[in-house]
């Protein structure tokens, strides 16, 4: 999709829809009254008399047939009213989610481009302005139909070009924003992609090849460890996981250095990659079990946010770190009671086999650990217990240090992937304590199930580590609907993780 910044005003630009944003509660000002004022009172009618309130996300064609301009002048045939909501409560969230709706309506009345006339704000800067907006236009489009053959899905028409018009002086810092939101958006769509390609198509040396490929891309350090050596290196948690299925695991490792920051502790992103879990002997049901080939979320977000750091260059060094494996069962599997070794050394009872995501976690914390790290930050599809207590909403934070919590709470707000954090009290890490082993890989049967996974990744982090957890279960993956996500991945994580880079 292209998208360019103009400065023409939006009653003469030319094009097949414009987007007119309207607020909620306000007097018709700017470009708003000026489209009233051509089409005689209609927009205040729509307004006042067909239950157009301007809400946030709320939207109404027009088909004003080339009446909107003063005459003589280039002018949309089809107008979309687009609600902000109240002036005083936009943010970032409210417009990547109005700008989603309003693509989709231009989709909807098969227009292939569109402008879209961005107002004055207050309390945003045109910059973070720009950014949603972009975000929401291309996260709000995206559907999965890669695997599709049919001409209706084909048909659909496809959005092309956007336009932002502006016509106050920021358009130098809204083209920074439409720079930034378009990163943030491939990046997105990059991590959708992995996450929904199928898992007959997906296992853990496919994503050590996209690994390697983003590497490439963006002039990053990438290290691919198989099974052997995964063995040798004293993964022994990763390793057990992997054993069960004819795809072996692999480690993989993303560095990025800006010059001269060689010897900089680094930021570590350590993502869950299972490319497929059946849960292993403790097997999981078979209703809704296609959805875990969502399992490699946390993998996703760091390939995601490792895929746009060469343009986005921050100044700080960064490791992708990857525990990839997939969940299956044959004679090598592990089974329930069996004891691993992790690579700190701590013993862990493997007393649930579907409790895998900590297990292969276990030995990459361990690992980051030993990468004498500024922070560990780590995205993981843990528990379906976080979608209990979170639902879709939020994704489950958990962290040893508050002021690390602060900023992914932070950044979770900007980019609107937003989390919540849970406890890590000591008398939660009793819940996995082991009897016959230093730790087991569950907790109390139906007890805070997501603490007691956080609390066990806690044994992994070396001592005086600032670390958080963000349990995505819940959200990497959706059926329903939402502003931004039309069904499948979401690729959650991934602006948050970008905020961190940029901010953290
Ligand atoms: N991959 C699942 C968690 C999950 C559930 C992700 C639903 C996405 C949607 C994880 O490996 C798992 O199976 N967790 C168990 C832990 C339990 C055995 C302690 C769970 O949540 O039931
Ligand atoms: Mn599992
Ligand atoms: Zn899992």
């Amino acid at each position: 999709m292209r998208i360019d910044v103009r400065t023409t005003a939006p009653l003469k630009t030319d094009t097949p829809c414009l987007v007119l944003p309207l607020w909620q509660d306000a007097k018709l000002d700017g470009a708003a009254a000026r489209l009233n004022k051509s089409l005689n009172g209609l927009v205040a009618e729509v307004m006042t008399q067909d239950g157009f309130k301007a809400a946030a996300g709320d939207t109404r064609v027009l088909y004003t047939n080339g009446q909107a301009g003063a005459p003589g002048q280039a002018a949309a045939s089809r107008v979309i009213l687009l609600g902000l909501g109240k002036r005083d409560k936009v943010s970032a969230t409210t417009l990547r989610k109005a700008a989603a709706r309003a693509a989709r309506g231009v989709r909807a009345i098969q227009r292939s481009s569109f402008a879209l006339a961005v107002p004055s704000f207050e309390g945003i800067t045109a910059a973070e302005a720009g950014a949603a907006l972009v975000e929401g236009t291309v996260l709000g489009l995206h559907l999965f139909h890669d695997f599709k053959t049919d001409s209706e899905s084909k048909s659909q028409t496809e959005i092309t070009a956007v336009t932002l018009l502006t016509e106050s002086a920021g358009a130098d810092e809204l083209r920074r924003g439409v720079e930034h939101g378009q990163l943030v958006a491939e990046a997105n769509l990059r991590a959708r992609l992995v996450v929904n390609t199928p898992s007959n198509k997906k296992s853990p040396q496919f994503l050590a090849e996209q690994a390697q490929q983003i590497a490439e891309e963006n002039g990053l350090r990438c290290e691919v460890w198989d099974e052997n050596k995964i063995r040798d290196e004293g993964m022994g948690a990763l390793f057990a996981v992997g054993m069960g299925s004819d795809n072996p695991p692999r480690f993989i490792v993303l560095e990025y250095t800006p010059r001269g920051k060689a010897n900089d502790a680094p930021l570590c992103l350590v993502g869950k990659g299972i490319t497929f879990d059946t849960g292993g002997y403790s097997i999981k049901p078979s209703t809704g079990m296609e959805d875990m080939k969502g399992d490699m979320g946390g993998a996703a977000v760091v390939l995601g946010a490792m895929s746009a750091i060469g343009r986005l260059q921050p100044a700080r060094r960064v490791l992708g770190i990857i525990a990839s494996a997939e969940n299956m069962i044959n004679g090598h599997a592990q089974r329930p009671g069996d004891i691993v070794t992790a690579r700190n050394g701590k013993t862990i009872e493997v007393l649930n086999t579907d409790a895998e995501g900590r297990l292969v976690l276990a030995d990459a914390l361990s690992y980051a650990s030993e990468q004498k790290p500024a922070a560990i930050v780590d995205f993981a599809t843990l528990t379906g217990a976080i979608g209990i207590a979170l639902g879709q909403e939020a994704a489950g934070l958990f962290s040893n240090d508050a002021d690390l919590a602060k900023k992914v709470w932070a950044a979770g707000e900007a980019s609107g992937e937003r989390v919540w954090e849970l406890p890590m009290w000591d008398e939660y890490k009793e819940h996995v304590k082991g009897t016959v082993s230093d730790v087991k890989n569950i907790g109390k049967e139906r007890r805070a199930g997501s603490i007691a996974g956080a609390v066990f990744l806690e044994y992994f982090v070396g001592d005086g580590i600032p670390w958080a957890h963000v349990d995505i279960a819940s959200v990497a993956f959706t059926r329903e609907e939402h502003p931004l996500t039309a069904r499948g991945a979401t690729g959650f994580g991934v602006g948050l993780a970008l905020e961190l880079l940029r901010n953290g």
